[in-house]
């Protein structure tokens, strides 16, 4: 995906100009909602020097995370859901201990776009992992459950990372260090709740920002008329 570097940052940083601008014009609201955002989280950055993959991005945090469980949401996977994803998976790691990945069920001829699972036994939603592939190939993919873009690790995966050892697509890919970390530890696959939206493509990108457009009532009417009037007039010439 391409990713103005900063963007996130700067969305819940002070926006000390346009704080003064909209206290000036009274739109009182909109500077409430953009000062809420300031004040919601702290971020720390680690940057990725080189394109070296998921795994390697996940490395160069190694120093920031510790000897601590942590987190890792990928960005170009959205989740809407009732629980947050990342919460689902956390009530996870407190009953098993161990590291657990978010997947879906995906169709079976995408499952080249992922990290796969074998699953073992079940119950319910948790399943436990034989083996992890990275981006297999249709015929190669153990099933069609794909990781997506939500972990709870815990820090062993920095052993297996530090080997630099190099993956699908000539990266260090995060599922191969999960697949030698799976070898002492059993690492867990839940099959969480909710709606994934893919920004990280043209398609699912534009598909999401509608999504999301139409569940704001400030601007779903609106929306809706002209999604109308483009199939009415652009159909026809297609
Ligand atoms: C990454 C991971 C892959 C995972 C996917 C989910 O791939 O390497 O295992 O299934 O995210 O979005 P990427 O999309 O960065 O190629």
């Amino acid at each position: 995906m391409l990713l103005v570097k900063g963007s996130i940052e700067d969305h819940f940083n002070y926006a000390i100009e346009l704080e003064q601008n909209l206290f000036e014009k009274g739109k009182l609201e909109l500077l409430e909602e953009v000062q809420h955002l300031s004040k919601m989280i702290d971020i720390h950055y680690i940057r990725q020097k080189e394109p070296k993959g998921l795994g390697h991005a996940v490395w160069c945090a190694r120093k920031f995370i510790g000897n601590e469980p942590f987190a890792v949401l990928l960005g170009d996977d959205i989740i809407q859901s009732q629980q947050p994803c990342l919460k689902q998976l956390m009530d996870q790691y407190e009953k098993t201990g161990s590291s657990v990945i978010g997947v879906q069920t995906v169709p079976e001829n995408e499952v080249s776009r992922y990290g796969i699972i074998h699953p073992g036994s079940n119950n319910g939603r948790l399943y436990s992992v034989e083996n992890l592939v990275e981006k297999p190939a249709k015929e190669d993919a153990p099933s069609n459950l794909a990781i997506i873009g939500r972990y709870i690790l815990t820090p062993e995966i920095f052993t297996h990372l530090e080997k630099q050892y190099i993956g699908a697509g000539g990266e260090i890919q995060l599922t191969d260090a999960l697949q030698l970390v799976n070898k002492l530890e059993n690492i867990y696959a839940y099959e969480f709740e909710g709606n994934r939206f893919d920004v990280g493509e043209k398609l699912g990108f534009i598909v999401t920002t509608l999504e999301f457009a139409l569940q704001n009532n400030s601007i779903k009417h609106d929306l809706l008329t002209y999604l109308e009037f483009i199939i009415k007039n652009k159909k026809a010439t297609v």
